[in-house]
C-alpha cells in the first residue's frame, strides 16, 4: 500500500545555523510522537550534510530541493545527483513550479534529472500543477496530464514506482489560498487514473500523491482525509517546527 508522507520544502530559507537548529527541533519533536506518516525535510544544498549529522534519518528523511541534469563536469554552480546522494540525502524535489517558472526547467531537463536521481538511489518528489489561468479556464486536467506524460512516461513501471508525486497548484503556493479538499481530491483522483491508464492499477494504487500549496495545521486534516491525498509538500509552514509537526500529526 502507498505511504502517507509529509515533506517540508524549505526553499531558499534559513542560514546554516538556523537550518541545523530547525532540523534538530523537528528531529526532537519526532522522538515524542509516533507519526502515522513518513516525515521528510528538503533543505538547501549547503545544509544537507550538516543536517544529516544531527537527525535520525530512520525517522526523518532528508532531501534536496533540486539536482543538476548532468552527472558531472563543467557546469559551474550546479550540484549533481551523486553529490546530493553523498551527503546522506535520500530524496530530491524535482520540477517544482518555481524551478519551472524562474529557471526555465522543461520536461526534457526534468527527464534527465529524474534519470540521474534514480541512478543514484534518490527518490524524486516530482511536482506538477497548473497556474491560475489554467485552473480558471478549465484546462488544468490537460496541463497536469501533459506534465506527467512528457517528463515521466518514458520510465519503466519499475522506475515509475519509485517516485513520489506532488500536486501543487501554482495559485495556491505561498498565497494563503488553498485548494479545497474537494478540489484536491478531484485532481488527485485524475492523476491516479492517468497513472493507472499507463502503468496499471497496482502501480497507481501504490503511488503516493502529495498536495502542496498553503497547507497548514488548520487545513491539513481535511485535505489528508481525502482518499487520494496521501500527504503534503509543505513550504512556509515547514519553517517552524511546531507548525510542521501540527501538519505531521494531522494524520
Ligand atoms: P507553501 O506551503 O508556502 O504554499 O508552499 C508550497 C510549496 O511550494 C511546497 O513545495
Amino acid at each position: 500500500m502507498r505511504k502517507n508522507i509529509v515533506a517540508g520544502n524549505w526553499k531558499m530559507n534559513t542560514t546554516l545555523p538556523e537550518g541545523v537548529k530547525l532540523a534538530e527541533e523537528v528531529n526532537n519533536a519526532l522522538k515524542t510522537v509516533e507519526p502515522k506518516c513518513d516525515v521528510i525535510i528538503c533543505v538547501p544544498f549547503t545544509h544537507l550534510f550538516p543536517v544529516n549529522n544531527v537527525i535520525d534519518t530512520k525517522k526523518l528523511g532528508l532531501g534536496a530541493e533540486n539536482c543538476a541534469d548532468h552527472r558531472s563536469g563543467a557546469y559551474t554552480g550546479e550540484v549533481s545527483a551523486p553529490m546530493v546522494a553523498s551527503t546522506g540525502a535520500q530524496y530530491v524535489i524535482l520540477g517544482h513550479s518555481e524551478r519551472r517558472q524562474y529557471y526555465g526547467e522543461t520536461a526534457e531537463t526534468l527527464k534527465e534529472k529524474v534519470r540521474l536521481a534514480l541512478d543514484n538511489n534518490l527518490t524524486p518528489i516530482f511536482c506538477i500543477g497548473e497556474v491560475l489561468e489554467q485552473r480558471e479556464n478549465g484546462t488544468y486536467f490537460d496541463v497536469v496530464k501533459a506534465q506527467i506524460e512528457d517528463a515521466l512516461f518514458n520510465l519503466s513501471a519499475e522506475d515509475f514506482s519509485k517516485l513520489i508525486l506532488a500536486y501543487e497548484p501554482v495559485w495556491a503556493i505561498g498565497t494563503g489560498k488553498t485548494a479545497t479538499d474537494d478540489q484536491a481530491q478531484e485532481i488527485h483522483a485524475f492523476i491516479r487514473k492517468t497513472i493507472e491508464d499507463k502503468y496499471g492499477k497496482e502501480v497507481a494504487e501504490n503511488t503516493s500523491i502529495l498536495y502542496g500549496g498553503s497547507c497548514k495545521p488548520g487545513n491539513a486534516k481535511a485535505l489528508f482525509a481525502k482518499p487520494d491525498v496521501d500527504g503534503g509538500l509543505i513550504g512556509g509552514a515547514a519553517l517552524d517546527a511546531e507548525s510542521f509537526m501540527g501538519i505531521v500529526t494531522a494524520f
